[in-house]
């Protein structure tokens, strides 16, 4: 009954949704997230990006956009101080998990930016860590796939020159495209060190790349 009832459903699915499940399940990284009770195989990749840059170095207070369904915030909970605030943002409800808050809704929105700058108020200063995973539904064209990613990366960027605090690290996921370089450029202009990084946890096939900022420069 229960084998009907899979290829049923797998026969609703796109071609490239199949595929995708098919890698999935052969992945390591999903069998390692299953084992090890993370909700997504992506914790993997920032467990690379901190062990490579240590962008969670003494963190008391950590902005993930794009966290549905929550294993950035999983992985960030297990090595980072218990007085360490974590926010996490998403169009998706996240399920709750103990001592992380949680806000549904669209980062780019007035509505969440604004009670975000009333949570750094409450801090009393901005973010020692900002990092985005958002990723906007993707089509089959990769330059649009490009401008939409860029769209909210420019976004984080505008933010984090207000609430990311001295010093604070920046990571942002985009998709390689034209404007990859100039925002690469742009960045250096704000942070003292800026890379660009590919987790082996991230597919080889897709345009997926973190930019990674570090130790924000602060405008006398
Ligand atoms: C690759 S998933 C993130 C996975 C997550 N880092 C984890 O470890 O579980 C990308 C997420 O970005 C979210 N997203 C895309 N655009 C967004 C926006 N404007 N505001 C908030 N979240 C957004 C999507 O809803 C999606 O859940």
């Amino acid at each position: 009954m229960k084998i009907i009832k899979k290829v049923k459903n797998k026969a609703k699915l796109t071609n490239s949704s199949a595929r995708w499940l098919d890698r999935n399940a052969r992945d390591k990284y999903s069998k390692l997230a299953k084992q090890n009770n993370l909700r997504s195989r992506a914790a993997y990749k920032l467990e690379e990006i901190n062990r490579k840059f240590n962008v969670l170095k003494n963190a008391k207070f950590v902005l993930d956009l794009g966290a549905y369904p929550g294993s950035w915030l999983q992985y960030m909970k297990g090595v980072v101080k218990s007085d360490c605030q974590l926010i996490g943002v998403d169009l998706k409800l996240i399920e709750s998990i103990e001592r992380v808050k949680i806000i549904q809704g669209d980062f780019t929105s007035a509505e969440v930016q604004a009670k975000l700058e009333e949570i750094v108020l409450r801090n009393g200063g901005g973010f020692d860590l900002i990092c985005s995973d958002m990723a906007p539904s993707t089509s089959g064209t990769r330059s649009i796939n490009h401008i939409n990613i860029m769209n909210l990366a420019e976004a984080v960027f505008l933010f984090s020159e207000e609430f990311l605090g001295e010093r604070g690290n920046l990571v942002i996921k985009l998709f390689e495209g034209n404007t990859t370089k100039l925002f690469f450029n742009r960045l250096k202009e704000r942070f003292s060190k800026v890379s660009f990084f590919k987790p082996s946890a991230s597919y080889s096939d897709s345009s997926e790349i973190f930019i990674i900022a570090k130790d924000k420069i602060v405008s006398k």
